[in-house]
């Protein structure tokens, strides 16, 4: 049989390599590479033994078959018992996915799978397997939380081996691991929390999930750089990735699909943390302005959809004059590349510049906006700010800002309208093509832009 090989991976890009190198050959990063063992393939020697065989006249020699002949099975779903999480998961768990939550230290991870492992029991008996705090601490937390314990075993572990063990004779519905860092396995010397480690733990618990049909919570804390012990190492082996976020200091978090095979990314669910715990936030479209009543300069509402449903975003800009040669850019909340490309296109089609002064663009409440309905309301807040002046009262705006100055529609127009409106929101400034012909929603007035020049004309 095939002796297990010794592979050196990359922690950035998670490419395979024969020996040790200083620098990773595939995407150029220096000392990411580490040890991992590579299983021998199953028996026939996988793939290449497959080729080989001649199928011709076997029973069970794969056929070309008309696809919608092909027999399926609708993934069953259980409900995690908490609504947010399961509109992440694209309506539940799906029985055997393995899921990757992931978020900074302290966010909340162990907290909303506690809950939803104990909400789970009668529907999925789980495992709670937990590596970083004792069964006191995890015990203590879910009384505190008020939650009925009965139904979900614990175990404190972290050799993967053994967890392995003791699913096999409990045969639990559901396993969460808590976390992956702390994982390792007996196969490999490298440390524990190192990549080989955590992606060889993280691959048996995969397998055995997929052999058995358990599902499967890995929780992994988020590393500075950003990723789950080197971005991508985990990503690519399980069914969804969901990130845990939240501003430091704000009780609400947010959770977010980054990838889904099972149902739709860039899904939101909105949390705000008590003393009790995770407590769902169903109608989060308005706590992510800022409370402040008057308007102020610098700041811009727009409405975005993330996922499924509108929510009301606050923009804030600081434009300052800059002691730089190369005036200062940050953007918390959004890419700081389209920022950049913003600021281009405002100079050379809103003949508004920037280029001596620091610009700073904050998403507020700690939310990610990914999508181009940003681009606008970005624009007006970075104006607003420059020139020292509020946006009129009431105003909120979206539309996607191209590099020739025109504004561009964008997807759900209506519902995005609907929603400003009502919140009580007066003037709304959007793309033409979103603009319905009355020009109204509501009590709102729609004033519809076809150019970037006219949109900030008109939020003056
Ligand atoms: P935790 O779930 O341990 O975070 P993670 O597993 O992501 O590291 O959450 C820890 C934080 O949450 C901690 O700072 C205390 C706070 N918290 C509350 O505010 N209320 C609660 O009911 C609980 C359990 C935790
Ligand atoms: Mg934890």
């Amino acid at each position: 049989a095939a002796k297990a090989r010794t592979a050196y991976v990359c922690s950035e890009c998670g490419a395979d390599h024969n020996k040790w190198q200083g620098q990773c050959g595939e995407c150029g990063a220096w000392n990411t590479l580490s040890e991992f063992v590579v299983e021998p393939a199953a028996k026939g020697g996988g793939v290449a033994a497959s080729r080989r065989t001649s199928w011709a006249g076997r029973a069970d020699a794969p056929a070309v078959t008309a696809l919608k002949d092909v027999q399926h099975a609708e993934e069953s779903r259980v409900s995690t018992g908490i609504g947010e999480f399961d509109r992440v998961l694209g309506g539940g768990l799906v029985h055997g996915a393995v899921v990757l939550v992931g978020g900074d230290p302290g966010i909340g991870k162990s907290t909303l799978l506690l809950q939803a492992i104990v909400r789970m029991a009668q529907s999925l008996p789980g495992l709670y397997v937990t590596g970083e705090e004792s069964l006191s601490q995890v015990a203590g937390r879910g009384a505190r939380l008020g939650l009925p314990l009965d139904g979900v075993h614990a175990l404190a572990e972290t050799g993967v081996e053994r967890i392995l063990e003791h699913a096999a004779r409990m045969k639990p519905a559901l396993i969460v691991a808590d976390s992956v860092q702390t994982l390792w396995t007996e196969e490999l010397s490298a440390a524990p929390g190192s990549v080989s480690q955590v992606r060889e733990s993280a691959a048996r618990l995969v397998r055995y999930a997929k052999e058995t049909g358990t599902s499967v919570f890995l929780v992994g804390h988020v590393t500075k750089e950003g990723g789950i012990a080197g971005p991508r190492v985990l990503e690519h082996m399980v069914d969804a990735v969901l990130y845990f976020e939240g501003e430091s200091g704000s009780r609400f978090r947010v959770l977010r699909a980054f990838k889904n095979r099972f149902g739709a990314v860039n899904e939101l669910g909105v949390f705000a943390m008590g003393d009790k715990g995770l407590r769902e936030v169903p109608n989060p479209s308005a706590i992510f302005l800022s409370g402040s009543r008057s308007p102020q300069p610098g700041s811009c509402v727009m409405v975005t959809r993330e996922g499924t449903r509108p929510l009301l975003v606050e923009v804030q800009a600081l434009v300052d004059s800059s002691p730089l040669s190369n005036p200062r850019r940050v953007a918390v909340g959004m890419e700081g590349n389209r920022l950049a490309m913003l600021l281009a296109v405002l100079h050379r089609h809103g003949g508004v510049g920037v280029g001596d002064q620091d610009v700073f663009v904050n998403v507020v409440g700690g939310i990610r906006v990914q999508e181009t309905a940003a681009d606008l309301p970005v624009l007006l807040a970075v104006l607003s700010s420059l020139r020292d002046r509020p946006l009129p009262e009431q105003t909120v705006a979206f539309g996607e800002v191209g590099l020739s100055g025109e504004i561009r529609p964008v997807p759900n127009g209506e519902e995005r309208l609907k929603e400003a409106a009502t919140h009580g929101f007066k003037r709304a400034i959007v793309p033409q093509a979103n603009a319905p012909k009355s020009g109204r929603v509501g009590e709102m007035t729609v004033i519809g832009v076809e150019r970037l020049a006219d949109a900030l004309e008109s939020a003056t």
